[in-house]
């Protein structure tokens, strides 16, 4: 082959390789990731690691919706009247008080975190209406749950209203009650990191 031949071609070779990489790194930039948080809190604990959470996932490139539970009666102030009211609530199975709508289709998220207190060892009633109104499916599925030292029945019940779900490892976290804008951050990271490693397991 004459030299300016042999020049040309290995000069589009190289091309080749060049262009087929960037196309390599142009999909792998499309695949981002969604990640969807929705959490339930009266005093801010669970709003804290929600918050978190979000900062850990979008550290490692996920998209991240967060949404906040709000019921649409808001329950009163920390107090009496609340843990009263609470505690009805959590004695009857049949109790599902309305929420502000929340419009997210579970279905469209990779990864899927709620997260709520305890409350009278039990998952509050309200978060179990939100989840009762979505498709789980075959959808990865963690929870983190805040605290006063008895968790309950509180990640077993927010489990069976998640139908069809995938669990695996979630966390709980010590919270004050009323929270004050403390709680301890050492178990998100961790916890992040292992749910978006799935596939390197
Ligand atoms: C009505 C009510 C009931 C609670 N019941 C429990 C309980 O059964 N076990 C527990 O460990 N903590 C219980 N707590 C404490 C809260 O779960 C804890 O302070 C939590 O971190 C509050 O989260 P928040 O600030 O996101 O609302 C209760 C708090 C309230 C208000």
């Amino acid at each position: 082959m004459p030299n300016i031949l042999k020049k040309l071609s290995t000069l589009l070779a190289g091309l080749t390789l060049m262009f087929g990489s960037v196309d390599a790194k142009q999909s792998e930039n499309v695949e981002t990731k969604k990640a969807l948080i929705v959490y339930f809190s009266h005093t801010g604990n669970t709003k804290l690691i929600a918050e978190r959470a979000q900062k850990e996932l979008a550290a490692v490139n996920y998209q991240v919706d967060l949404h906040r539970i709000e019921p649409t009666k808001p329950y009163p102030e920390y107090g009496d009247k609340l843990k009263d009211l609470a505690k009805k609530e959590s004695e009857n199975d049949n109790c599902r008080p309305e929420f502000e709508a929340i419009n997210v289709d579970v279905q469209s998220y990779d990864l899927v975190l709620i997260g709520t207190p305890v409350w009278w060892y039990k998952a509050p009633k309200v978060v179990l209406s939100f989840l009762e109104q979505q498709d789980f499916s075959d959808k990865e599925v963690r929870f983190f749950i805040t605290h006063g030292g008895g968790p309950g029945s509180c990640i077993s019940d927010m489990e069976i209203a998640c139908k069809g779900a995938k669990f695996g490892d979630n966390i709980d976290v010590y919270g004050n009650y009323p929270g004050n804008g403390e709680i301890d951050y050492e178990k998100v990271a961790p916890w992040v990191e292992k749910m978006t490693n799935l596939n390197n397991q």
